[in-house]
């Protein structure tokens, strides 16, 4: 299937905008639906690209959106709820239902899903795990025999707007004596946004890629902890970081789950609980070689350190 023009469900975020670029190379046009069309205006000059606003998610709007694509690629995920209308089972589940159903009636017949590695509708730990993981299942089972479908389970992404990078840069200068981690001995193994969007963008007119379900990792193990020190240590700066047990570390969840924007929640303190490691990463299979921390993410951390430079120069005098 020769894939021409693609809609993109959550292509403003993160992960969406380093695809939207790579499918652009390649000559793809892109229409994103979002939420937030003014606030992601500069996405529409990129040759061939055009954002439609969102409007009421419904199964006949959504067709509507979807006329004259060869394909739709879900990136839509919230980490944490949000009110009663951010919902994981909306988010994750229910826009998924209506997704399957506009591709019926659109007619499009290639789906490609982005999951979480860990994501189990039965046996995930948290809420994000099991709302994602059901999520993936309604893609692959809703739409069997009409509709190709493809899902990436990625471990944590890392890239230059990444927020976990950035967000423990954020939290480490705010914190520059000691820094209580919780869950310091959890494993990831983060993999670099730019081998994601080429693993989405090689799967896209791949039909051996059908109905197959790929765990995403890079080409290294780190702990919780290890990567906050590597963080640190490309701030230059000298926190003690100090991990915190189990019982401090439930504590420290349910207390920054208060706190607006959910810095850390008990959710994500259940996720946690689960090592964010690859049995089988689907990379090399790909043709894709995992990109490792150390070649991209010193170059974007630096901008941290030089503003937290500048911050003590200016405390200084
Ligand atoms: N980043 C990671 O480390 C990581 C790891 C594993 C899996 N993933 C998965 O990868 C996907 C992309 O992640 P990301 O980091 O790029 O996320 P992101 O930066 O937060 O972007 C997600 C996008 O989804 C849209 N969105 C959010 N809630 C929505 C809702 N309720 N209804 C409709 N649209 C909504 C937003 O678009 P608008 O605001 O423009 O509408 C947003 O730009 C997600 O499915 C996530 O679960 C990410």
């Amino acid at each position: 299937m020769q894939v021409s023009r693609v809609c993109v469900l959550g292509g403003t975020g993160f992960v969406g905008r380093s695809l939207i670029y790579r499918l652009a190379a390649d000559g793809i046009r892109c229409r994103i639906i979002t939420r937030h069309v003014q606030r992601n205006r500069d996405l529409a000059l990129i040759p061939g690209t055009e954002l439609r606003s969102a409007g009421p998610l419904d199964a006949d709007s959504l067709a509507a959106q979807f006329a004259d694509c060869s394909a739709v690629i879900n990136l839509v995920g919230i980490l944490n709820e949000r009110g009663k209308t951010e919902t994981f089972r909306r988010a994750h589940v229910e826009l998924v239902e209506l997704i399957v159903k506009a591709c019926r009636s659109a007619d499009v017949k290639r789906l490609v899903h982005m999951s979480a590695l860990n994501a189990d509708q039965s046996q995930g730990g948290s809420d994000y795990l099991r709302s994602k993981g059901e999520g993936e299942n309604h893609a692959h089972t809703l739409g069997q025999a009409s509709i190709h479908v493809t899902s990436f389970r990625p471990s944590v992404i890392f890239g230059r707007h990444d927020s976990f990078f950035n967000r423990f840069a954020g939290l480490l200068s705010l914190a520059p004596m000691v820094f209580p981690l919780a869950c310091p001995e959890s494993r990831f193994a983060p993999v670099y946004v730019g081998d994601v969007a080429e693993a989405i963008a090689r799967s896209l007119d791949n039909a051996d890629c059908y109905g197959r379900r790929y765990d995403l990792c890079g080409p290294r193990t780190f702990t919780l902890r290890e990567l906050v020190l590597y963080t640190r240590d490309q701030l230059g700066l000298r926190s003690r970081i100090v991990g915190l047990g189990d019982g401090l570390s439930r504590l420290q969840a349910r207390v920054l789950g208060l706190l607006p924007g959910k810095p850390f929640s008990f959710d994500n303190y259940l996720s946690l609980q689960q090592d964010s490691v690859c049995a089988e990463n689907a990379l090399p299979d790909l043709g894709i070689r995992p990109t490792d921390i150390e070649s991209v993410v010193p170059g974007y951390l630096g901008q941290h350190s030089e503003r937290a430079r500048l911050q003590r120069l200016r405390k200084a005098y």
